[in-house]
This record gives C-alpha cells, sequence and structure tokens, in this order.
C-alpha cells in the first residue's frame, strides 16, 4: 500500500483521500482552511456526499488517514502528492492555474526523489508541464489523473467509474499511479498527458451540450406543442444518444461546467480553433436561465415588482450542499432586479444569502407567495401535497423548472402549471 498526499479537502480532494484510505492506502490531507481541517481531523465532514463521513470516519480510527494544515505538512515521505485545489475561472475565460502553480512550488523542495506528483485538478492542456517547471524538481515526475465524478455521488463515483483515465509521459509513472486503484473495478485509458486533460474539459463540454440540446428541444417544443418529456423518451431509447444528461431544467450550473465550457473555448482559442459549438451551448444555458426567468414573471401577472415568489431549491443539484454558480441563485439574482421578494427553502442550505429570506421549510417559502418556482430536483418536493401549499400562497401559481412535480394532481388543486417544454 502507498504512501499518499492529498492537497485540498474540498469536494474532490475530501473523497479522494477517503476512498484511497477506504482501499488501504495511507492518506494525508492537507488544506490551507486550519478550521476545516479542524473539524475533519474530529471525522466532521463539512460537505453534504452521501457515504463521505462514514469513510473519513474509519479513514481516522484505523489510522490510515490524517490531515493536516497546508500542502507542506502533508507532503513529507509520501510517494504520491495529488493535487486537489481548485482552478477558478480567470477573468478571460481561462483556468487560473495560480493554486495548482503555489502548491507545486511550495511542496517541490520537500518531495521525496522518485515520487509523483498527480493532478486531479482540472488543468488546461500543458499543465502537467507547468506544474513540472513549478516544481523544480527533475527526479519528481507529473502525472495527469483526471477526476470525474459527480457531486451527490462523488464516493461511489470515485470507487466505481466509468473510467479511470491516466496520462503521462512515462510509462512507469503511469503504471505506479494505475496501481493505487487496486480493486476498483474500472477500465484504464493510459495516454499522454495533453489527451488525458483534454479528456476532462471534453467530457464536461460534451455533457454540457447534452443538457443544453434538451433545453433547447425543450424550448421547440414549447413552440410546437410537443411534450419533452414524450420526445426525450422518445430519442433517449436509441441506444446511440440515451437517456442519461437528457432532462429539461433551469440550466446547467455548478462549480465545473461553467467555468470548464468556457476554458475549453478559450483552450481551443488559444490553439487557432473557434469553437463555435460549445459557445452556442453556453448561449443557449444562459437563455435558459432567462427564460424560467420568464416564465415567473408570466405566472406573476406580467410584472415582478413587489411580487412575492416561493423558491423551492437553491442548490445546483439535488443531494449536494454545493452552491456555486447555481442555475437557482442567477434566477433569483434576475428576479431581485425587477423587484421580487424571494422566500427561498433549500434542505442542505442553512447560512444566510444575500436578498433570499431563507425559510425553515418548503411551506414557510410558500406563505403569502403569487408564485412558486422550483429550481433544484430534490426528490422531498415531489411529495407535497398540493392542496396545502395553495391555501398557503396568494395565488395558485407553479413554475417547475425541473419537471419534477405530478402535474394533474397540481392541476386538480387549481394551479396554473407551467413546466419546461411542456
Ligand atoms: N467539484 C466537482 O464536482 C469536481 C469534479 C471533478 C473535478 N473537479 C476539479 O477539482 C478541483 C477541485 O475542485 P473542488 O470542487 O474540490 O474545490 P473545492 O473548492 O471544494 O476544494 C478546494 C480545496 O483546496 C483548498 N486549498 C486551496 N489552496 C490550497 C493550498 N495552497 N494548500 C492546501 N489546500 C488548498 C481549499 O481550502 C479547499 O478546501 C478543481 O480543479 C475542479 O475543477 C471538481
Amino acid at each position: 500500500m502507498a504512501k499518499i498526499a492529498v492537497v485540498g479537502a474540498g469536494y474532490v480532494g475530501l473523497t479522494t483521500a477517503a476512498c484511497f484510505s477506504h482501499l488501504g492506502h495511507e492518506v494525508v490531507c492537507g488544506d490551507i482552511d486550519a478550521e476545516r481541517v479542524a473539524r475533519l481531523a474530529e471525522g466532521d465532514v463539512p460537505i453534504v456526499e452521501e457515504g463521505l463521513e462514514q469513510l473519513v470516519v474509519d479513514g481516522l480510527r484505523h489510522g490510515r488517514l490524517r490531515f493536516v494544515v497546508g500542502a507542506a505538512a502533508a507532503v513529507a515521505g509520501v510517494e504520491f502528492a495529488y493535487l486537489c485545489v481548485p482552478t477558478p475561472q480567470a477573468p478571460d475565460g481561462a483556468a487560473d492555474l495560480t493554486f495548482v502553480e503555489s502548491v507545486a512550488a511550495e511542496i517541490g523542495p520537500l518531495l521525496a526523489s522518485e515520487s509523483i506528483v498527480v493532478n486531479k485538478s482540472t488543468v488546461p492542456v500543458g499543465s502537467t508541464r507547468i506544474v513540472q517547471r513549478a516544481l523544480r524538481r527533475p527526479d519528481v515526475l507529473v502525472v495527469s489523473n483526471p477526476e470525474f465524478l459527480r457531486e451527490g455521488s462523488a464516493v461511489h463515483d470515485f470507487l466505481h467509474p466509468d473510467r479511470i483515465v491516466v496520462g503521462a509521459d512515462d510509462p512507469n509513472a503511469a503504471s505506479r499511479v494505475a496501481a493505487l486503484y487496486l480493486g476498483v473495478p474500472a477500465p484504464f485509458i493510459v495516454t499522454d498527458p495533453a489527451s488525458a486533460e483534454t479528456i476532462k474539459y471534453a467530457a464536461n463540454a460534451f455533457l454540457a451540450a447534452k443538457i443544453s440540446f434538451v433545453n433547447a428541444i425543450a424550448a421547440v417544443c414549447e413552440a410546437v406543442g410537443a411534450d419533452v418529456t414524450d420526445v426525450v423518451l422518445g430519442i433517449g431509447s436509441d441506444k446511440r444518444i440515451g437517456h442519461d444528461f437528457l432532462r429539461p431544467g433551469p440550466g446547467w450550473g455548478g462549480s465545473c461546467f461553467p467555468k470548464d465550457t468556457r476554458a475549453l473555448v478559450r483552450i481551443a482559442e488559444d490553439a487557432g480553433y473557434d469553437f463555435d459549438l460549445l459557445r452556442g451551448v453556453i448561449s443557449v444555458n444562459s437563455q435558459q436561465h432567462a427564460r424560467v426567468v420568464d416564465k415567473i414573471r408570466d405566472a406573476a401577472g406580467g410584472s415582478l415588482d413587489g411580487v412575492v415568489v416561493g423558491v423551492w431549491g437553491l442548490t445546483f443539484k439535488a443531494r449536494t450542499d454545493d452552491l456555486r454558480d447555481s442555475p437557482s441563485l442567477a434566477i433569483i439574482e434576475a428576479l431581485r432586479r425587477e423587484g421580487a421578494v424571494v422566500q427561498g427553502y433549500d434542505p442542505t442550505v442553512e447560512r444566510e444569502l444575500d436578498g433570499i429570506q431563507l425559510c425553515v421549510d418548503p411551506y414557510e417559502a410558500c406563505a403569502g407567495a403569487r408564485v412558486l418556482a422550483v429550481l433544484t430536483e430534490w426528490d422531498d418536493f415531489r411529495w407535497i401535497d398540493p392542496e396545502h401549499v395553495g391555501e398557503l400562497m396568494s395565488a395558485r401559481q407553479v413554475v417547475d423548472a425541473r419537471n419534477l412535480l405530478e402535474r394533474p394532481a397540481w392541476q386538480r388543486a387549481g394551479f396554473t402549471y407551467q413546466g419546461i417544454g411542456r
């Protein structure tokens, strides 16, 4: 079993650290956030991710997982150092490598000879070489091992991935990284670093394109009087297309798709290719946020000024507490710009958010509201009694931006129901 450092204890780093320790490795996870580290050292996991807390607690109890403050404290004597730090969007759309480069510069002098630095952060093509330069250690190799986990099922996805991608110039380094996943049933794709880095961006861009495509089809359905639910069933049944990621909604968001699609447009542009198709995918997504706002305004009778809107769902998707680039927040901001008063509820959000009256349950969010908007696909919302909700509201108007609710039940309770593409 190997000695592994994981730098960054966020969604990816913490999952990586907990899962590698679960596989039997000795893992030290370092983060600059001292408060986060203190909580993790007590087995208190600060993010919502199914099964993660149990793995962290198990790892701590068996002595295979430790948390320390800072990257430097994590890497002493390790054979592998995983970089799982943020790669946010820079103002010009490119991925900002500041975190990655500064960690590489920090740990470079401390790494053992023949150890391997592994990029798990999503980084543009060429970053493996940038990290190699920042390390200033020719005796330490850099390997790309992008992560494809989905928030909400991160532990499952790490331990049961569709594939494991390893990009390395040195075949021996690639084999050493692949060997860390012993016991994980998945095919390996071993390639060069540039291809591994491109696979990650291409995968996210393709998934974003599928969602934008179905949202565009939903708009066509509305225009021609078709029902997108049946259309999706019809096209998804074709094995070449498949059902995954073909759910219309308020548009994609989260910590990855928005920045990664823009970064890929930029990567292509820098390399002399105009990725017009992907720019279209991004533009359809912004239009989708606006289309949901239009529906809510229509439901309110044409103006949002002073209108109370109840919002169910704030996170970018269900089963996570992640609010980063959530379509729900983008839509709420647009509603507020037009004068709406927003009462929001989400099962995992407890902290106050600017301009949203945060409610303790879905019913409170509806009290006195003229329109109810369902913006995140939490299962809990599906089973709420529309009659009870209607009694709390000042008008029976619902905009179901996830096509989540049982439409006939809401219509029977006297609601005017607007979904997406139906
Ligand atoms: N979130 C996802 O679903 C997902 C999936 C695949 C890939 N990725 C990629 O993985 C990377 C990390 O994403 P995330 O969502 O885990 O980010 P995150 O913001 O949740 O976590 C990053 C962590 O790194 C820590 N950190 C920052 N600088 C540090 C330093 N110098 N030393 C030690 N720790 C430091 C931060 O305190 C934070 O806890 C990004 O490149 C992202 O694009 C994310």
